[in-house]
């Protein structure tokens, strides 16, 4: 049991979180289009150098993505102006990184979990401070804690994690966000598979959480690169100042409303892949090459089997593409495996059944 009565709670001003930015961005002015500027009713578009045949194309983005906010605060009620979407969560990953972290400040995560973190730390200059997660993949609060100094700039928490498949508990998850001496950044991409574990709710009492989702999983939408953070106004603020000002392209935006306008339709798929994973479970827990498979709340299982090496090979000898994931600490002998469709599966589970 961790001791969750500790006095660890910092309590954040505005003046705190704004210390933890790189002090170069405070000043920095986000670039303006005229378009941003104008305040009116635009009826002859001369400003911006485009080509002027109508086409649904020729004109750049809203650069704010206004409509896709509006969509997507409406679905989680919650402020589209505390919204900001990216280019895939993996643009906000490194966006994040490089608001917060100046070369040689550190960032935490907990492996095995999502490669990007480590990237974006990388390409900031920032240490990675890894610490693992336990055999059955929960955090070890008490060493992560011990690893924080004042270099600690991010926490990366990833809730369901990839690619345990398994979610932080939510109390662990209250003490780190509070506890926390920067920002924390729930990365909650599988979160449509259980959405009731969402933070966003919670978001307002918790000054130093950005929250990021996707339309890449539950949403079926990862070719369009849609992904996006919930955050304070301060830190939506910073988000819009750094991002590329039309990140989200005209095509893009198009496809996401029209998922977003339909969300029962990205429901019946979630049913089905939760149920397609419980039958995966079943089935794999039944194989004489299976080791153990992990509890999963996502659309993917991690699956050790006696031969990881065996079974990844055979499985690409029959045109079956999984993850491996045994280099991954504590993940010896593990492969990750999405659900698919059903006869998708169904080849899959026919294939493990050959392998001896
Ligand atoms: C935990 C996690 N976060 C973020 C991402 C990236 O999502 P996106 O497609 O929005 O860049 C992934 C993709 O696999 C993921 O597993």
């Amino acid at each position: 049991m961790i001791d969750l009565t500790t006095p660890t709670t910092i309590n954040w001003t505005p003046q705190k979180i704004a210390a933890l930015v790189r002090p170069n961005l405070l000043d920095l002015k986000a670039y303006s289009s005229a378009r941003s500027e104008f305040k009116g009713v635009a009826e002859v578009l001369l400003d911006a150098n485009e080509s002027p045949w109508e086409t649904g194309r020729n004109r750049y983005p809203d650069p704010n993505s206004t409509a896709l906010r509006e969509a997507f605060g409406k679905i989680r009620n919650f402020n589209p102006d505390q919204i900001v979407w990216g280019n895939g969560s993996d643009e906000l990953v490194d966006q994040i990184t490089r608001i917060f972290c100046n070369p040689g400040e550190a960032v935490h995560a907990l492996p095995p979990t999502f490669g990007m973190y480590k990237v974006a730390a990388g390409i900031a200059g920032a240490e990675f401070r890894a610490t693992t997660l336990t055999k059955d993949f929960t955090i070890p609060v008490d060493e992560l804690k011990a690893s924080w100094d004042d270099k600690s700039k991010i926490l990366w928490l990833c809730s369901p994690n990839n690619p345990s498949g398994n979610a932080i508990d939510g109390e662990v998850l209250e003490d780190l966000i509070r506890s926390f001496p920067g920002i924390v950044v729930l990365d909650e991409a599988y979160i449509d598979f259980v959405p009731e574990l969402s933070f966003v709710p919670r978001l307002a009492e918790f000054p130093n959480l950005i929250i990021t989702q996707t339309l890449s999983k539950g949403w079926g939408m990862a070719g369009i690169r849609c992904g996006a953070a919930f955050a304070s106004p301060f830190i939506i603020g910073m988000l819009n100042t750094i991002k590329m000002p039309y990140n989200i392209n005209v095509l893009t935006t198009g496809v996401a409303l029209e998922a977003l306008s339909q969300p029962a339709a990205m429901q019946e798929k979630v049913d089905t892949l939760i149920a397609e994973r419980k039958r995966l479970e079943r089935a794999l827990w039944e194989l004489e090459i299976v080791n153990h498979v992990f509890p999963s709340v996502t659309n993917f299982l991690l699956v050790r089997f006696k031969d990881s090496a065996k079974v990844y090979q055979a499985l690409l000898d029959q045109g079956i593409v999984v993850r491996n994931q045994a280099y991954q600490p504590n993940a010896e002998n593990c492969l990750r495996i999405t659900a698919g469709l059903v006869e998708e599966n169904d080849r899959l589970l026919g294939a493990l059944k050959n392998i001896q």
